[in-house]
């Protein structure tokens, strides 16, 4: 679940983490249910290929403005943005290839909720310190 703490200050990442946030609950919701496995499927498809092109709409977002600010570690970020994609990416070819079966579809789930709550709670996070070191408001104006 999106927690206020989570939010770095800046308007345009945080309603994409929001939104993130959002999609990735609904999603382990609908899987964790106990509703018939074909009902819940079509769900499936559709946040999987909201995902796959929010996360890289989100990722370029984010990379620019990094860069807009001239934020010191962006090397790093870009390499565990580039790393998730990677990860996104096999899933969404091994569903291509054995088909969305409900166990790889959890193991999906889980792996995106923990990859949203380690990276936007703690890497996301060093740049709203780094603008707030640099005396910025953390809100492009
Ligand atoms: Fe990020």
């Amino acid at each position: 679940m999106w927690k206020d703490s989570y939010s770095i200050g800046v308007d345009l990442i945080d309603e994409q983490h929001k939104e993130l946030f959002h999609r990735v609950w609904e999603f382990a919701r609908v899987i964790r249910s106990s509703e018939n496995w074909e009902d819940r499927l079509e769900q499936v498809k559709e946040t999987m290929d909201f995902m796959k092109d929010y996360v890289i709409t989100h990722f370029n977002d984010e990379e620019e403005y990094q860069e807009e600010i001239n934020y010191p570690d962006i090397e790093i970020h870009k390499q565990a943005h580039a790393k998730f994609r990677e990860g996104i990416n096999q899933y969404v070819e091994l569903f291509e290839k054995e088909g969305l079966t409900e166990e790889k579809i959890q193991e999906f789930g889980g792996k995106l909720m923990t990859w949203l709550i380690v990276h936007v709670g703690k890497m996301d996070q060093l740049i709203g310190e780094f603008v707030r070191s640099q005396g910025g408001q953390n809100n492009e104006s």
